[in-house]
């Protein structure tokens, strides 16, 4: 009964625009049991902009399974803005037939001949952000489009939507979705202006944007230009919304796009990992260095964001440039960011107390970026970093269920160690 009255409200929004009443009640839908951990994949946006094809979108795919991204973890192949165009005669959505002139089944086909999974983008509004044809309207036809092309990823935009009720329209692609009957990871995206991490997991959604678009740099929060550091800040508190099948969206990475040094890309794809965010390529990865291709495959890295706990990490330490962010593990280890967002170097040091440990707890610790195993501690550890950079450790417990405080003097000797 409030299914029925939560469709008809979101029928109604669609249809005629409406903004409905604050009180009106929605009733939470059932997960879809998609997106156990965080989704990882490629997106068309990042680098390419509206300036896509399939042949792109092919040779893109090739580079996923040939840099061995595919192997490390990464599977949706997402087409973003500019694939679409005109709706035919029975409103069926086509594709641009100059830049996709096989059409989207076939480019759908090849990239699950890759082993891989197809993802691809529209608007709650009647437009994308690009002008190009959304679904507003259409959504259970589009969705029913997408489910027979093989679509397995949908990201619904949030362009030429202010008339709608935001949670009513994204509740009536997520039902669309779950009525095509072919299981479509949903991925809002409304930039967070409606707080999505209070409704978007009850209506359907695997992933919700949280901030505006990242851009490819270390600061800045200019509109649609928010640098990694403004974005980061963003999602400190939302960490009670993240979970397996429900993820907070820091936006796709940029790692390797040109903006950012090594050691900037190297603190971002950390950053992304230990919040338990969707890790979402957005270079080209047909011509990427073997630098980008070794940040974005450290599988050390890309297993903290993976971990089946699906814990998002969260800031247990801000002290003017310097943070740490914790994330505890499967197994009782931790996955611990120092980061340094400031222009000079400078040492961290990592109390096991930021941990929610005692001193006397022996700990390993690994280095995720050097992979190498530092001096085990107690009590402590001071570890340089670099200018706008960050290490990241996994800690321990050196005998885990072992650890007793010791019998007498429990303060722990100084135990720290600096980083080699
Ligand atoms: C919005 C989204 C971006 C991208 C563009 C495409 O800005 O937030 O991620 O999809 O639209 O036009």
């Amino acid at each position: 009964m409030r299914l029925g009255i939560a469709c008809a409200a979101a029928a109604v929004a669609t249809l005629h625009g409406a903004a409905l009443a604050d009180e009106q009640t929605f009733a939470a839908r059932p997960a879809n049991g998609l997106a156990l951990v965080p989704p990882m994949g490629w997106n068309s946006w990042n680098h390419f902009g509206c300036d896509i094809s399939e042949a792109t979108i092919r040779k893109e795919a090739d580079a996923m399974v040939s840099s061995g991204m595919k192997d490390a973890g990464y599977q949706y192949v997402v087409v973003d803005d500019c694939w679409h165009g005109e709706r035919d005669g029975q409103g069926n959505i086509q594709a641009d037939p100059q830049r996709f002139p096989s059409g989207i089944r076939a480019l759908a086909d090849y990239v699950h001949s890759r082993g891989l999974k197809f993802g691809i983008y529209s608007d709650a509004g009647d437009q994308t952000c690009q002008g190009r044809t959304g679904s507003r309207g259409r959504e259970f036809q589009d969705a029913r489009q997408y489910a027979a092309w093989g679509v397995d990823y949908l990201k619904y935009d949030w362009c030429h939507a202010e008339s709608l009720e935001v949670r009513a329209a994204y509740e009536t692609m997520g039902d669309a979705l779950r009525a095509s009957g072919r299981p479509i990871v949903f991925s809002i995206c409304e930039w967070g202006t409606h707080k999505p991490w209070l409704w978007a997991a009850s209506v359907g959604g695997n992933l919700w944007r949280t901030t505006g678009d990242i851009h490819d740099g270390w600061t800045g929060n200019a509109r649609d230009r928010n640098g990694v550091l403004y974005i980061l800040d963003l999602q400190s508190g939302l960490e009670g919304f993240a979970g397996p099948g429900h993820w907070n969206d820091p936006d796709m990475l940029e790692v390797g796009n040109g903006g950012m040094s090594a050691d900037q890309y190297r603190a971002h794809f950390s950053l992304w990992a230990i919040l338990a965010a969707p890790l979402m390529a957005g270079n080209d990865l047909s011509a990427m260095s073997e630098e980008t291709r070794r940040i974005l495959t450290n599988r050390e890295v890309i297993a903290v964001d993976q971990d089946r706990l699906g814990v998002q990490g969260r800031r247990v330490v801000r002290n003017g440039d310097t943070e740490i962010w914790v994330k505890p593990l499967e197994g009782g280890s931790q996955a611990v960011v120092l980061l340094n967002r400031g222009v000079v170097a400078t040492t961290i040091r990592l109390e096991w107390s930021a941990l929610g440990l005692p001193p006397y707890v022996p700990l390993s610790l690994r280095d995720l970026w050097s992979a190498r195993e530092l001096r085990p501690a107690t009590a402590s550890v001071a570890l340089d970093v670099p200018p706008t950079a960050a290490v990241m450790v996994r800690a321990v417990p050196s005998r885990p269920g072992e650890v007793r405080p010791p019998v007498s003097a429990p303060r722990a000797s100084s135990g720290s160690a600096r980083s080699p």
